[in-house]
């Protein structure tokens, strides 16, 4: 076993560093510490509760629990305010919100997007009776790869459903270029892309409806909880009245709408999440740039690109173990598990392979080979605001130390 300095916890928990110390695993499981005190590949920023529960007494007191209360209103005007966007309906979910952005802009048949997602993306264009198109993506951006979606476009397409990956933006001038002249909708999964600016905007504000995710382990968390983000009042309304099972006034139903409304308890959480959101952003920028320094150092390991065309939220840090690392990512994840550091296989496996929709002909592998190998190579490190940089360098060592000691003990 190599020999790797390991802290024992998560050191914003507490004080108790082993140096230095030469551990197997089963010496960490006797030390006790490793179970106790894992480190996860997020954990949800919430504010001290104190500060919380004047807003829950408010609450408490009106008796306004949700259907549009004052928090509902206020986070939405002060979301557009931080977001730099016109018109943003909050609503229950992201996955709710692609339902609901399907719906509004009254999509079928069917449309082009990813492999390479979380299959809620896929989900929503199932459960709207959609057939979903995959076609590949870039293996810089990890984006829908645009070339490609021309190539897919059929009679019966009707849109384009892209998803901002990881929350790098999207081609969204040549999206924007095809769907226009192929006169295709397009909706972005922006679920991990909030605050992303690009090119001095909001990336929010492409696309017919973009829908981001308030999950709580994304950058800003209401629990659970997205947003529609429209271009127009008019799309916001009727999105809202569609969040609100169709009702237009108290007796009339104009359209098959469903209950995506978010609660007053999670509208204040959101608007108290708010405060914290530029310093939440920091913290993750600090680890990201930590992460970066130490991992280009390592070979066979790469980082994501990163670009002065935009700005991240530093909402994921995926990391890709190429084959010049002398472990797969399986192993690699394995190993990082055993001395308590729980990452992710973020996207793995493709959306293709789920059972509901291997039976498309676009779900056969040699149609994505960028995402497939995408989905064989890339882990996501641990990243949260509470992080500690002692934590983040331990888990570089660790990396470094399996590239020149990668040997089973
Ligand atoms: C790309 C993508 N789309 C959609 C969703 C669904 O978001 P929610 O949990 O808010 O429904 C997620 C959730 O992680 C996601 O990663």
């Amino acid at each position: 076993m190599a020999n790797i300095p390991f802290l024992c916890h998560d050191d914003a928990v507490g004080e108790h560093f082993l140096n230095g110390i030469s551990m197997t695993d089963s010496q960490l499981d006797s030390c006790g510490k490793k179970s106790s005190f894992p480190t996860y590949v997020t954990k949800p920023f919430l504010p001290p509760l104190k500060e919380f529960i004047p807003y829950l007494e408010d609450i408490w007191n009106t008796r306004v629990l949700t259907n549009r209360g004052i928090y509902h209103t206020k986070l939405e005007e002060e979301l557009c305010k931080y977001l730099g966007v016109n018109y943003i309906s909050i609503c229950s979910s992201a996955t709710t919100g692609l339902l609901i952005a399907l719906k509004a802009l009254e999509i079928d048949k069917e449309v082009i997007t990813t492999p390479y997602s979380f299959v809620a993306t896929a989900h929503s264009l199932l459960w709207s009776g959609i057939k979903p198109v995959f076609v590949d993506v870039d293996p810089v951006t990890l984006n829908i790869n645009p070339l490609m979606i021309e190539e897919a476009i059929t009679t019966k397409t009707s849109a384009i459903l892209a998803v901002h990956c990881y929350g790098t933006p999207c081609d969204v001038a040549k999206i924007k270029e095809i769907a226009s002249r192929r006169g295709l909708k397009v909706i972005y999964d922006a679920a991990h892309a909030f605050g992303v600016e690009s090119n001095g905007g909001s990336i929010l504000n492409h696309g017919d409806l973009s829908i981001v995710s308030f999950h709580s382990t994304k950058v800003f968390n209401t629990l659970e909880g997205g947003a529609i983000i429209s271009p127009d009042i008019k799309s916001k309304a009727y999105i809202d009245k569609l969040l609100n099972f169709g009702f237009e006034d108290d007796t009339s139903v104009i359209s098959l709408g469903l209950n995506g409304k978010m609660s007053e308890v999670n509208a204040a959480l959101g608007l108290l999440q708010l405060k914290s959101i530029k310093n939440i952003i920091k913290k993750r920028s600090i680890i990201d740039a930590l992460y970066r320094q130490r991992i280009s150092a390592i070979q066979g390991i790469s980082c994501l690109q990163t670009s002065r065309a935009w700005s991240s939220n530093y909402a994921y840090f995926p990391i890709f173990v190429e084959s010049e690392y002398p472990l797969s990512r399986d192993e690699l994840y394995e190993k990082l598990k055993r001395l308590g550091i729980h990452t992710r296989k973020y996207f793995y496996p493709l959306i293709t392979s789920f059972p509901m929709y291997k039976q498309f002909s676009s779900s056969n592998v040699t149609n994505h080979p960028v995402a497939a190998k995408l989905a064989a190579e890339v882990l996501c490190l641990p990243i949260f605001p509470e992080l500690s940089t002692k934590r983040v360098i331990e888990i570089c060592k660790m990396i470094a130390e399996f590239q020149v000691n990668p040997v089973e003990d």
